[in-house]
């Protein structure tokens, strides 16, 4: 089984350009279907990790009770109010999104499910994460569909135990890449990610300071920005993931692993990201 590592020097070649006369619309609309009742702060998790990443404007889908928790925190985004009802229903309009991430903070109900199938019906890049993980196929699609499970939710979505990922992280992120025709960030230590050609990328940056919640909805976000704004949907994946780490990274020179919370990964990123170009 071989495996690349996506390094500090891929990153610097494959960042986006930012051009001198660029406007918002040159980077794009993303649409991010996150936050629930109970889980209100993963939609300003995702959104802060989204809004720092490149893109030109952020839409938050999201149900009513969450708005007005998000709004002091996050001024530079707009909503879709009861977005998730509505695209399970099929009542909300998805033409002007370039790229669209769904799951943190959603529980894994009918809703949900109802939504992510609606979703994949656009002709964009879709990241799937948390609540919107689950034990499916998918059609083929024209854009990329990306899931980003922690080994939990991988183990859910394959059947298999969390000790046998543990053992076999780059064989079976490869296997269910290829079998389910998607890519996979399968996360934890050493993040892997699979495209569906079974090619397989390790990620050498990050620490245990990550290893708290929330930490997996800001990459979320950072994915969800950055494919607005890059070329190329597979550098925009794995530079997300590279950044994210490395924000990690220049924590805990001089701060403690235990002390990062996952906000902070979003404050970290404007000079971890400069450092790189
Ligand atoms: N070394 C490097 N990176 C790490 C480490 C480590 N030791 N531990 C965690 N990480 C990184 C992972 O690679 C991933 O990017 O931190 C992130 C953790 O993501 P998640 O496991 O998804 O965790 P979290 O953000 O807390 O998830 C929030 O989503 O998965 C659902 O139900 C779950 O409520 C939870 C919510
Ligand atoms: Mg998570």
């Amino acid at each position: 089984m071989s495996v690349s590592e996506w390094t500090k020097n891929d990153v610097r070649n494959s960042l986006p350009d930012r051009a001198a006369e660029s406007h918002k619309g040159t980077f794009g609309i993303a649409l991010l279907v996150a936050g629930s009742e109970d889980m209100p702060g993963a939609a300003i998790l995702s959104g802060l990790g989204a809004m720092r990443s490149g893109l030109g404007k952020l839409a938050i889908a999201t149900d009513e009770a969450v708005v007005s928790h998000i709004v002091s925190t996050l001024p530079e985004a707009t909503y879709v109010r009861n977005g998730r009802y509505l695209l399970s229903k099929n009542e909300m309009e998805l033409s002007q999104y370039r790229s669209i991430a769904v799951g943190p903070g959603l529980p894994e109900d009918g809703e949900t499910r109802a939504a992510v199938e609606r979703l994949l019906k656009a002709e964009v890049p879709v990241v799937l994460d948390a609540g919107a993980i689950g034990g499916r196929s998918y059609e083929e699609r024209n854009s990329p569909t990306i899931l980003t499970p922690h080994p939990g939710e991988f183990a859910r979505m394959t059947g298999k135990s969390i000790g046998e990922i543990e053992n076999n992280r780059a064989s079976l992120v490869s296997e269910w890449a290829q079998r389910l025709g998607v890519t996979i960030v399968l996360k934890g230590y050493n993040t892997l990610t699979s495209f569906a050609d079974g090619s397989v990328y390790k990620n050498s940056t990050g620490n245990s300071s990550l290893a708290k919640g929330g930490s997996g909805d800001v990459l979320t976000g950072m994915i969800l920005g950055m494919l607005c704004c890059n070329k190329s949907w597979k550098y925009a994946v794995l530079n997300a993931i590279y950044l994210h780490g490395a924000c990690a990274d220049y924590w805990v020179k001089k701060r403690s692993a235990h002390s990062l919370l996952a906000h902070e990964i979003s404050e970290l990123l404007p000079e971890v990201w400069a450092d790189v170009e």
